[in-house]
């Protein structure tokens, strides 16, 4: 392979155009673009405003362009869940080996037959676990690697999702239906059921799970809330998931405010208030949280108990006002807290004073998960030209497999009230 990657990309949404697209374009010593595929043209137009790119390599589908030559070295599938299967499939037919987005494929058996089909023809699948690739977890899986604080014997990781976050994603967005995408268990934490199982370095046996939507259902309406947050309800002013309010006005999530994202994800016009009105009122974003169609959780816990008697808990919530993740590692030998939302360790070896590890110079400009999306980047470019091949975060697809089955069985065992499930 030579010193530039060539890359194809599937699907130019948040995470090809944005989050992937912008890293290589900006970074063409690494990377370069040789085809992509999306149905709207003003996605494709996006890349080849600011790119030369040969025009036959621009497709309106994934399946045109993975059943043309192979042009490149490497495949990027960045389209929603429920087409991984499809465009990964597919793309390893072609020839690529690919750096797929999470999950894998929205059940376990669509997992397993993008597994099996990457065994068969001996091509490598790349996950997306940006975590593994944040300098934050990065620095704690160095640190177990050490041995300096002993064994670990309990891990307790909690996803807070973000108020305004969830209902954009989870009861008014792409996710918000198992259906459409995957149980919430699998399409929000695969990270962090992949970071557990990473950090205690053994795989997990068996797991129990709770949870369930206890909110955001009709019952909750408030009184005088209509089904359209633009069409005179009546809790409104007081409502913090008012659309009005999320993706306009609000400090943190509106663009009254300088954010851009979510209201990026509802259109794909300027980020002007009129845009973003229009789009409320015409699609599905504009929908009052207790009268949408959603059935995914809005909490969930995990147990999770390792080959070695080790053992986790992860809490995924979300009604909170933060959005971040929060773990506690507990080793024989001491402990280590962090937050990832202020990039501090805390490292209390038992006995000692306390020492504390700021990451928070390392978020690399590409702040998207933490600096995750840009040093998962780096390091796939340094990994797969063979200038760092040692690099702990780079995840095999059996690696990915385990977390998602503990995800995956994580949801049976939910809906069988907790019902412990060993994992094989
Ligand atoms: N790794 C992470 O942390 C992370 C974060 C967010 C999303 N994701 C995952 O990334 C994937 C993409 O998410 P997103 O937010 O970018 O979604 P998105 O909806 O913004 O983008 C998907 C794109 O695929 C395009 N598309 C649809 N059909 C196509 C086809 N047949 N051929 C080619 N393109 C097609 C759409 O037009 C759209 O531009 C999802 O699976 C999502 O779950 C991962």
């Amino acid at each position: 392979m030579s010193d530039i990657l060539k890359v194809v990309i599937a699907g130019l949404g948040g995470r090809g155009l944005n989050a992937y697209g912008e890293y290589m374009i900006n970074h063409p010593e690494q990377y370069q673009i040789i085809g992509i595929a999306d149905p709207v043209e003003s996605k494709i137009k996006k890349i080849t405003d600011r790119i030369k790119l040969d025009n036959k390599y621009c497709f309106k589908t994934a399946e045109e362009m993975f059943t043309g030559e192979k042009i490149a070295d490497i495949a990027f599938i960045c389209t929603q869940d429920c087409d991984h299967l499809k465009h990964s499939i597919l793309a390893m037919e072609a020839g690529y080996d690919l750096i797929l987005e999470k999950p894998l494929g929205t059940t376990l058996e669509e997992s397993q037959k993008i597994y099996d089909k990457s065994i068969e023809l001996g091509r490598k699948v790349f996950v997306c676990h940006v975590l593994r690739y944040t300098r934050f977890y990065k620095k704690i899986k160095e640190i177990i690697m050490s041995n300096e604080l002993g064994e670990v014997v309990n891990i307790s990781a909690t996803e807070n999702v973000g108020y305004y976050h969830y209902a954009h994603s989870y009861i008014r967005g792409h996710w918000r239906r198992k259906d459409l995408s995957s149980p919430m268990i699998v399409a929000k934490c695969c990270h962090d059921t992949d970071i557990v199982s990473w950090l205690v370095g053994e795989k997990c046996t068996q797991i129990s799970s709770f949870g369930s939507l206890m909110y955001f259902n009709n019952q909750n309406a408030p009184e005088g809330a209509s089904k359209h947050c633009l069409d005179g309800c009546k809790s409104k002013k007081d409502c913090p998931y008012d659309a009005e309010k999320i993706y306009i006005t609000n400090k943190i999530s509106g663009i009254k405010h300088g954010n851009s994202w979510p209201s990026s994800a509802i259109t794909n016009k300027d980020l002007t208030e009129e845009n973003v009105m229009d789009a409320l009122r015409e699609g599905p974003y504009g929908r009052c949280v207790f009268y949408s169609d959603n059935d995914v959780v809005d909490h969930q816990i995990v147990m999770m108990e390792f080959e070695n008697g080790a053992c986790a808990t992860l809490t995924m919530c979300g009604v909170t006002s933060e959005i971040n993740r929060e773990i506690t590692v507990s080793c024989s030998l001491g402990e280590i807290k962090g937050n990832m939302d202020n990039q501090k360790l805390t490292i209390n070896k038992f006995g000692k004073d306390p020492v504390i590890i700021d990451l928070s110079e390392n978020v690399a400009s590409h702040v998207g998960h933490g600096g995750g999306d840009y040093w998962l980047m780096n390091d796939m470019y340094t990994y797969l030209t063979g200038k760092d091949v040692n690099n702990p975060s780079i995840t095999s697809i059996e690696d990915s497999m385990h977390g998602h089955t503990i995800a995956f069985k994580s949801e049976d065992s939910r809906i069988s009230e907790g019902k412990v499930i060993k994992i094989k």
